[in-house]
């Protein structure tokens, strides 16, 4: 047998009905669902989806092997899929769609039979993190162990209504304040104590997290709420054999840092100072306004060109690095956010050059493909038998999640490399290193 060949992994058929249940119905999620079904009616295309339309070599390079992703991996099928969620708000799928602006008015009517059908479940919600919108849709409890009760009961009811074999959870709701993880979050035992007593540094998004996991449901967290990243629900997610994933779409600047960043690094180039800035006037951008959520966002969007750049390897071309971004509300913009970069670079000598990046971006548009692959991913992983953090998903998130100890891998390219080597192991084809062994022979 090759040394790099993979494990062929008992994979359960994906047969049934997969249900997407999305806490979160804001212009995301909704993109998200009106695209599937454009697709489906055969109306749209799947671009910038992995899953839908990525290849993947097999074996070497005359062989000739070149499948598409979900021919070579049981992945769930368009037409299986339904959708769920929960909002803030009462209004349907597409309701929140026209609100969120992300799609013309053509396709909302093309699609209205069906998105209208789609009703938000009432949310769980806690003011304090989520400054700058207000609930008129959120669930009552004596505790927030009897909201996380609700939650079940809701998942249940629903697969049990829609007639599913399997779910996973996406994540899509708005950015919560900064939080890190406090004693509450120590371990499982303690969560579960604070849920009792309604401790205040358990989240929104935990409770739902917390429910999903309970139940067995692979979660994917869309913000940089802090959310999974804890002792206590790591631990039900290993308890339960649940796998997890996050944090933070890979969308807009941050997948652009991931492209440029590895290659100045590759052509060892220095880099001087790396300036963003946005102007973004949706929903999203409106929560942002606010600094506490803000600092989320922040940090989960700093720490890309530090691990990529490795400036404790390279201290003359990295170690001085100025790394600012910004992100400003601007309600004209609508969803189409406004992306710029200036990078200060430095080659030969030392001499300074620059580097403009004016990206006039859709990010409901860019991120609605990331929803399908890791909802479509998680769900194969879950009928592989893998459990914990799902760090071959980095691809997808601009703050990775990593086994403790770890530094997230962020390069774009060495993520895609890992995904599609995690997938030839599983279906036991040999991992491709790019070793010229013929040099050798
Ligand atoms: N669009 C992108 O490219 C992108 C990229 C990375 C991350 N994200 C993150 O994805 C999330 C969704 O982005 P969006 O543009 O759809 O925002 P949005 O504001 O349009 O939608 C978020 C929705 O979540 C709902 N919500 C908030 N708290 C909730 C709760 N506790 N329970 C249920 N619903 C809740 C809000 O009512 C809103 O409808 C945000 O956290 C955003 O930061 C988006």
């Amino acid at each position: 047998m090759s040394p790099t060949a993979g494990k062929n992994v008992d994979i359960r058929p994906a047969t049934g009905k997969l249900g997407i249940l999305l806490p979160g119905m804001g212009a995301v999620a909704t993109t998200f669902i009106a695209g599937v079904e454009a697709i489906r009616r055969g109306i749209s295309k799947p671009i910038g989806s992995l899953t839908q339309k990525g290849t993947i070599r097999l074996g070497k390079r005359t062989d000739a092997r070149t499948p598409l992703i979900k021919e070579f991996v049981p992945l769930a099928r368009l037409e299986d899929i339904v959708f769920g969620g929960w909002d803030l708000f009462p209004d349907d799928a597409y309701e929140a769609a026209k609100e969120a602006g992300v799609l013309s008015k053509e396709h909302l009517d093309e699609l209205k039979d069906f998105l209208s059908t789609i009703r938000p479940m009432t949310s769980v919600f806690d003011q304090g993190y989520v400054k700058k919108l207000t609930a008129t849709h959120a669930k009552k409890g004596r505790s927030k162990r009897d909201l996380a009760e609700q939650v079940i009961d809701d998942i249940k009811a629903f697969k049990k209504e829609k007639g599913c074999d399997r779910l996973v959870m996406v994540w899509c709701g708005s950015t919560e304040v900064y939080r890190s993880p406090s004693a509450v979050h120590a371990s499982l035992a303690a969560f579960e104590r604070g849920l009792e007593e309604s401790d205040a540094e358990i989240a929104p998004s935990q409770i739902y997290a917390y429910a999903a996991l309970k139940c067995g449901i692979p979660y994917a967290n869309g913000a940089p709420n802090l959310t999974l990243d804890t002792p206590a629900l790591l631990e039900l997610a290993r308890k339960n054999g649940v796998p997890v994933t996050g944090k933070d779409f890979k969308t807009g600047q941050t997948l652009m840092k991931t492209i440029l960043a590895p290659g100045f690094k590759a052509r060892l180039l220095g880099v001087a100072g790396w300036y963003s800035t946005n102007i973004l006037g949706n929903r999203d951008g409106e929560v942002l306004d606010d600094p506490e959520s803000f600092k989320s966002k922040e940090v989960s969007k700093l720490g890309v060109l530090e691990h990529i750049l490795q400036p404790h390897l390279y201290p003359e071309l990295y170690g001085n690095m100025h790394h600012v971004v910004r992100i400003n509300y601007y309600p004209p913009r609508g969803d189409n956010k406004e992306g710029w970069d200036n990078i200060d670079i430095f080659g030969w000598m030392g001499y300074p050059m620059q580097i403009k990046i004016d990206f006039l971006c859709r990010d409901s548009i860019l991120a609605a493909p990331i929803v399908l692959d890791l909802a479509l991913f998680m769900d194969l992983a879950q009928r592989c038998g893998m459990s914990g953090i799902q760090e071959w998903l980095s691809f997808y998130w601009k703050s990775p999640m990593t086994a403790e100890g770890l530094y997230p891998e962020h390069d774009l390219f060495i993520q895609l490399m890992k995904l599609k080597n995690t997938l030839r192991y599983l279906r036991g084809e040999d991992l491709i290193t790019h070793l010229g062994a013929e040099y050798y022979d």
